[in-house]
């Protein structure tokens, strides 16, 4: 199976791409672009760690047809990151054209590809694929991601810290978007949810909340890259198992919705060989959850709508 990383030069990209090589099944084809003319390079490098996972690094026109050609998995980490003070949806204006150029170029060269996009701000660059995807004739909902994974690693991570339970067992569902409000983690359904106070549940949910800007502001210039990574490859390898016909795989991220909340939603997901095998329930929430979940509503649909006015107005 191949499996392309766009993007693949930056911070995001090489510790991705690196964890992949480590962690694809044997015989996987990794391929990777980014418009940096150091990103064959970046494959050299790859290539001297024994895995049987073969791997080709590529830029320009001609080497973004190349990268993406024959692939079933793309990962999106191309674009710009925040600096302090910046919000994601500031990168907006950086960022649309990128994502929607690699898009274009899945739709022609791997039509069938599952693409799963980190650029943000995601909760815009989903919807934003969608339509380029349908305008192109290729459009499959069960075939396209928004990476949230990081939102549910910081949850998981949190909760496992604040109720002294094992890092290793947090299972900690959180659905919406991916910014600000719209990341909603579910802690009333977590093992342990009793033990904590409402306001200390309210404290754990601003920080996952918060988790990204507080990278950005320790970190000084850019974002997070290496949880990203960790994240991004614990979904890109996620949805190969899936496609591979593995069983049971269940992993979060960001879709086209039918949970009536809003057109795009971050929800739990079955993965199959299809991509999206089942959409899975967002179960019950606390009436804390209940109340965030309403009030994030607006600003998600308004940051989709941006995302299908950018493709459908220019
Ligand atoms: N989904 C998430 O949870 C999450 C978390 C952290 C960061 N991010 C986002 O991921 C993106 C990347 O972050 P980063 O820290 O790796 O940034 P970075 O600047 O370190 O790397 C971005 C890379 O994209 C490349 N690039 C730019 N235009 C390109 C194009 N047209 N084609 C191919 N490559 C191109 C650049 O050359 C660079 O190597 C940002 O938008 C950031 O906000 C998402």
């Amino acid at each position: 199976m191949k499996i392309a990383v766009l993007g693949a030069a930056g911070g995001i990209g090489q510790p991705l791409s690196l964890l992949l090589k480590n962690q694809l099944p044997k015989g996987s084809e990794l391929s990777l672009y980014d418009v940096a003319p150091s990103t064959p390079g970046v494959a050299v490098d790859l290539s001297h760690i024994p895995t049987n996972v073969s791997v080709e690094g590529f830029t320009g026109d001609e080497g973004l047809v190349k990268a993406v050609s024959g692939a079933s998995v793309v990962v999106i980490p191309a674009g710009m990151a925040r600096k302090p003070g910046m919000d994601r949806s500031d990168l907006f204006k950086f960022n649309a054209n990128i994502v929607k150029g690699l898009v274009e170029a899945v739709a022609k060269h791997a039509p069938k590809a599952c693409i799963a996009i980190i650029t943000n701000p995601v909760n815009t660059m989903v919807p934003l694929a969608a339509e380029v995807l349908k305008k192109a004739g290729c459009y499959d909902k069960k075939r396209l991601f928004g990476v949230t994974m990081l939102d549910t690693l910081r949850a998981e991570t949190f909760w496992a810290d604040a109720t002294n339970s094992c890092r290793c067992s947090a299972k900690v569902p959180v659905i919406g978007g991916h910014s600000g409000t719209t990341i909603l983690p579910l802690f009333s359904q977590a093992e342990g949810y009793e033990k904590l106070s409402a306001d200390q549940i309210e404290k754990l949910t601003l920080h996952v909340q918060n988790a990204g800007t507080e990278v950005v502001e320790a970190k000084g210039s850019g974002s997070a890259t290496l949880s990203m990574a960790a994240a991004g490859a614990r979904f890109a390898l996620a949805i190969v198992r899936g496609l591979s016909g593995e069983e049971n795989v269940v992993e979060p991220a960001y879709v086209e919705s039918e949970t009536g909340y809003a057109s795009f939603f971050a929800q739990p997901l079955l993965l199959g060989t299809e991509g999206v095998k089942e959409y899975l329930p967002i179960g019950k929430l606390s009436s804390f959850e209940e109340n965030a979940l309403n009030g994030m509503l607006d600003i998600l649909k308004k940051d989709i709508q941006q995302g299908v006015d950018f493709v459908n107005n220019n």
